[in-house]
């Protein structure tokens, strides 16, 4: 498997509707040896899409589906099945000329990305850089943003201005704005498929559910961030690790039922468990984070279990109260 030093890179699939040079831009920073994430398909609403015969001279898989005709949910349903196919875990919308289903888009909601012609929230929609002359603006630009179901509205991840020149055609700028994306796109790519395995954002990611239980409290232990339950008497639920004692694991410690529930986990998924030290003599395993695939509903029964093993009797008292209902 072509591998990072860290992890496997992740397989992201690119939608297009013509030229394709922000693909492009995509595949070529991929031929990095240590880039996060490999190009797995190319694919298009358009057959002459000339992105598409680039995408084969380099030797990726292409797909193409015309869209006339079709319905809408129908047409994204077909180029969903392709991408999955694949084994894309990413999609990046590169120059995709297609309003994207409501479904399509909540399924893969965090791991699709678009480039846009302008800074947003500014010239959403067509004929950015025409609006942005109009409009006597020093700077247009471009955006990487996530995908959400509003036209161009997701969460921006990056944004380079380009200096708007005395003479600019919408052209002209188009032009020039297109090295700002070319630059732009592969890096907001590359920081998107690297986040879940870099530790602030998987401390985060933690907290979060952690901090969801009753009466749950962020609290450090020996120098780590952990969480605490039951005021001051209480104890702690979880233990956040970095790389701790020389692991290559950042992980979440949770409360086994002890040693020999320990050991069974980590003997049936060594990717997952790992007994961890100190800790693990007392039954706290060692949840794996920084791996591909989490699944964060596990995370999150997990930290649940742990707080109940430690919370005390008023409080899992409420909480069986509310899942009766
Ligand atoms: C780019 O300007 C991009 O920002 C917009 O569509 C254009 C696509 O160009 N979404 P290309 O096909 O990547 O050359």
């Amino acid at each position: 498997m072509p591998q990072t030093a860290s992890h496997p890179r992740a397989k992201v699939a690119v939608l297009i509707s013509g030229t394709g040079s922000n693909m492009a831009a995509l595949l070529y920073a991929s031929r990095r040896d240590d880039c996060p994430y490999e190009i797995v398909l190319v694919a298009s609403n358009d057959p002459e899409a000339k992105g598409l015969r680039l995408a084969e001279a380099e030797g990726v898989a292409t797909f193409a589906l015309p869209h006339k005709g079709m319905k809408r949910a129908e047409h994204d349903a077909a180029m969903e099945e392709q991408v999955l196919a694949s084994g894309a875990e990413y999609i990046a919308l590169a120059g995709y000329m297609r309003i994207l289903s409501p479904e399509f888009v909540s399924r893969w909601e965090g791991r699709m990305l678009n480039i846009h012609p302008s800074l947003l929230p500014k010239y959403k929609g067509l004929d950015t850089h025409a609006r942005a002359i109009e409009a006597g603006d020093s700077h247009a630009g471009c955006s990487v943003h996530l995908v959400t179901a509003e036209l161009d509205d997701g969460p921006v991840l990056g944004q380079t201005p380009v200096a708007i020149m005395p003479g600019d055609t919408p052209d002209t700028l188009a032009g020039r704005v297109l090295y700002a994306e070319h630059q732009l796109y592969s890096r907001m790519l590359e920081e998107l498929v690297s986040r879940p395995y870099r530790a602030d954002w998987l401390l985060e990611k933690v907290s979060e559910l952690a901090l969801s239980l009753p009466e749950a409290e962020p609290r450090e232990s020996h120098g780590a961030p952990g969480w605490h339950t039951g005021g001051k008497s209480g104890k702690f639920f979880a233990h956040f690790n970095d790389q701790h004692h020389g692991e290559p694991h950042v992980a979440v410690l949770v409360k086994t039922d002890g040693p020999d529930e320990l050991a069974a986990l980590v003997e049936r998924d060594p990717d997952v468990w790992f007994r961890p030290a100190y800790y693990g003599a007392s039954g706290w395993a060692g949840l794996i984070l920084n791996r591909p695939g989490v699944d964060w509903d596990h995370v999150r029964s997990w930290l649940e279990r742990s707080w109940r093993s430690v919370a005390p009797k008023r409080l899992t008292s409420l909480i069986d109260a509310a899942e009766q209902f």
